[in-house]
């Protein structure tokens, strides 16, 4: 019997798969239908205090290897999702909570009413969304993100995890690390968020894709899957005390497998599964299984992180 279950801090996950924040997750009824696909876990889109309709239409754009997106936040505002988290029955999937709020002040706001819930929800901090006019990516301003996660890590009772733009230079990894290894209910890394202000350009109309910000966007899908999984397996090394969840470049069970072997505990999936919907879930677990049978591995620790080099 092939085994894909997998657990983030204490609560196990039946599949290391589910969304990406951002996809299937705006509205309740998307996530009830993470909820009931095969799906190990569900995230919420990344809220903010008050509701958004984010940036100008078009502001996602499927393409050959991917996507180019600037959603630029579109939430119902983080009361739609505390309703939702106060009502959720977490016998059932883990229920991670994105907080993405446009300042200190508003992330503190949101992740003291999440806590105050007392409901075993994981809250994912979001330093890296890349698609706000005028807010650059905390992620990215290590001064900045290290009082940021001073303030957080003070203020939180409870586990929390953050979600990463990819970084790029060793320097960078080495210097992003020992930031977060100073905080100890920092449990896990969401490696990585889209490759920010990417431009994809339509030969035929000599345009860009999207209407924000002179068609720059996020860069999700295939193109991303090598930086994806350096992050990952970077800060699995830099990090041993975290748990790292992989995001980006999944379409098959066959980048579950690559993940988990760079070190990741779980897998989301954001441009695939925009495309295929929730449908998707059943397929990576299956093809993950195939792999795994292939291989001899009877559960995901008999793998994760022996990724080897040469
Ligand atoms: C968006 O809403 O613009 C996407 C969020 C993100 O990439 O963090």
């Amino acid at each position: 019997m092939t085994d894909i279950s997998t657990h983030i801090l204490d609560q196990r996950m039946r599949s290391p798969v589910y969304n990406a924040s951002g996809v299937m997750c705006r509205e309740t009824t998307e996530l009830e239908a993470v909820r009931h696909s095969d799906a190990g876990a569900l995230v919420s889109k990344s809220c903010t205090l008050e509701a958004r309709d984010g940036n100008p239409e078009p502001r996602y754009a499927a393409t050959p290897f991917g996507s180019i997106n600037s959603m630029g936040l579109p939430n119902h505002g983080y009361r739609y999702y505390l309703d939702y988290a106060a009502h959720y029955d977490y016998t059932d999937k883990p229920l991670f909570i994105s907080i993405s709020g446009l300042s200190l002040a508003d992330n503190l706001h949101m992740l003291d009413a999440f806590q105050r819930l007392k409901r075993p929800l994981l809250p994912e901090v979001n330093l890296s969304c890349p698609n706000v006019p005028g807010k650059p990516q905390l992620g990215y301003s290590f001064d900045d993100m290290a009082t940021a996660l001073t303030a957080i890590h003070a203020a939180m009772d409870i586990p929390f995890g953050v979600k990463l733009p990819p970084y790029f230079d060793i320097s960078h990894f080495e210097m992003a690390a020992e930031i977060f290894n100073r905080f100890e209910r920092l449990k896990f890394l969401t490696c990585i968020n889209s490759i920010g202000n990417g431009l994809v350009v339509d030969t035929d109309s000599e345009t860009v894709l999207i209407k924000p910000k002179n068609g720059l966007g996020g860069i999700g899908g295939d193109y991303v899957l090598p930086t994806a999984l350096a992050n990952v397996n970077t800060f699995y090394r830099l990090c041993p005390d975290k748990q790292i969840i992989g995001c980006g470049g999944v379409g098959a069970g066959e980048q579950v497998f690559q993940h988990i072997l760079c070190g990741a505990s779980a897998v989301q999936v954001g441009t695939r599964l925009w495309e295929e919907g929730a449908g998707l879930f059943t397929r990576l677990n299956q093809e993950l299984v195939a792999i795994m049978q292939r291989k001899g591995y009877q559960c995901l620790a008999d793998f994760r992180g022996k990724l080897r080099t040469l």
